[in-house]
């Protein structure tokens, strides 16, 4: 199996050197991924960095180049780089898109996410790699492999949605930041995170998905342990495109400004949508109490619960006696 293992990333880093060669020294590629990259603002140093790439406009373009260098039909099928039809014919996946790949912790490739460059709703935005033997989404961090030196550092890893934002806070200096990239976080990621640090910052794109994703996440984040702090970005925009509107300096300070305790964030995010109705308040207190009741730490808990009375006015005794209910139906 680790034979097997290693085949599929020889093949994998294969395809992403053929997807770099075709954005640097192609026609095409240069005409139109290498500019798209470079209309988005990105630097060159960042895009080699990167290993950003592009897939040529055409059907089989990466299956025949590989079947003349020697590579089996069935390591590229496995990888998800070529399709295969029900009639026996092979197909690339990837056809004119620009190219993300995916790292593992040593920096190999294990898989990759295709942009496509038409504006068109019909068209997927993102095609990804599928699950394979090497590439498993709920067990891989986009970004990580040049992340994890300035996580440690840094001591906290801020966690975005997509494969643009990890790129373009690099580009805006901020090094400690990973994706989830398309699937819901999951607890294989966290701790992943885990290893590196115990603070976690959500910066979720500022749109109703991202609110959700984000109460969701913090919540899971909350039960592995993992100090939560949020960050919204205003409605329409994410971290790619506040860095790019603002620069630098602008998003650092937006960070290092609005950055709330998950408490805080929550609360407000939630009494928002009750307005005075003071039935919806008490579902509010409840659902920040929910959160609080997920901290395995006691001691954390309680300093939350504190915080939590302050914060809504609420006897810290009663939010205690629902704390102890709640862990009570939990166990
Ligand atoms: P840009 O438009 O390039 O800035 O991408 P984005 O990262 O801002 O996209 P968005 O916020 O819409 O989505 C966040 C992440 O979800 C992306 O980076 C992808 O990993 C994933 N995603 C978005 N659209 C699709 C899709 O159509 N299919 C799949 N499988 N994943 C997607
Ligand atoms: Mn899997
Ligand atoms: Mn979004
Ligand atoms: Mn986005
Ligand atoms: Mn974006």
């Amino acid at each position: 199996a680790n034979d097997q293992r290693e085949s599929l990333m020889i093949v994998t880093n294969w395809a992403a050197k053929f997807f770099r060669e075709t954005l640097w020294n192609s026609d095409d590629g240069q005409a139109i991924g290498l500019s798209y990259f470079k209309e988005r603002g990105y630097r060159e140093d960042i895009i080699k960095k990167f290993e950003l790439g592009y897939s040529p406009e055409a059907w089989e373009a990466l299956y025949e180049r590989a079947i003349k260098e020697g590579f089996g039909e069935e390591f590229l099928q496995e990888t998800g780089l070529i399709v295969k039809r029900d009639d026996g014919k092979c197909y690339d996946r990837f056809r004119g898109r620009v190219m993300f790949p995916i790292h593992n912790l040593t920096g190999r490739v294990l898989g990759f996410g295709g942009r496509t460059l038409k504006t068109d709703k019909k068209v997927p935005k993102y095609v990804n790699s599928p699950e394979s033997l090497i590439y498993h989404k709920s067990d891989v961090l986009y970004g990580l492999f040049f992340a994890k030196k300035a996580i440690t550092e840094q001591d906290n890893c801020f966690l975005v949605e997509g494969y643009a934002d990890v790129i373009s806070m690099h580009q805006a200096g901020v090094e400690n930041v990973v994706a989830s990239s398309g699937t819901s976080l999951t607890t294989g990621q966290i701790r992943l995170i885990a290893r590196y640090t115990k603070n976690v910052t959500i910066l979720y794109d500022g749109d109703a998905a991202g609110i959700k994703a984000s109460l969701r996440g913090l919540d899971m984040l909350l039960e592995e342990g993992m100090n939560v702090k949020v960050l919204l970005f205003p409605d329409g925009d994410d971290p790619d495109s506040f860095a790019m509107k603002h620069g630098a300096e602008s998003f650092k300070q937006y960070i290092a400004g609005n950055s709330k305790d998950f408490i805080f964030y929550k609360t407000d995010v939630l009494l928002k949508d009750a307005g005075n109705d003071p039935i919806k308040r008490a579902e509010v207190i409840h659902d920040v109490v929910e959160s609080i009741s997920l901290i395995p730490d006691d001691i954390k808990a309680s300093v939350f619960i504190r915080e939590c009375s302050l914060l809504l006015n609420i006897e810290e005794r009663l939010l205690i006696s629902e704390l102890n209910k709640l862990k009570l139906t939990a166990a």
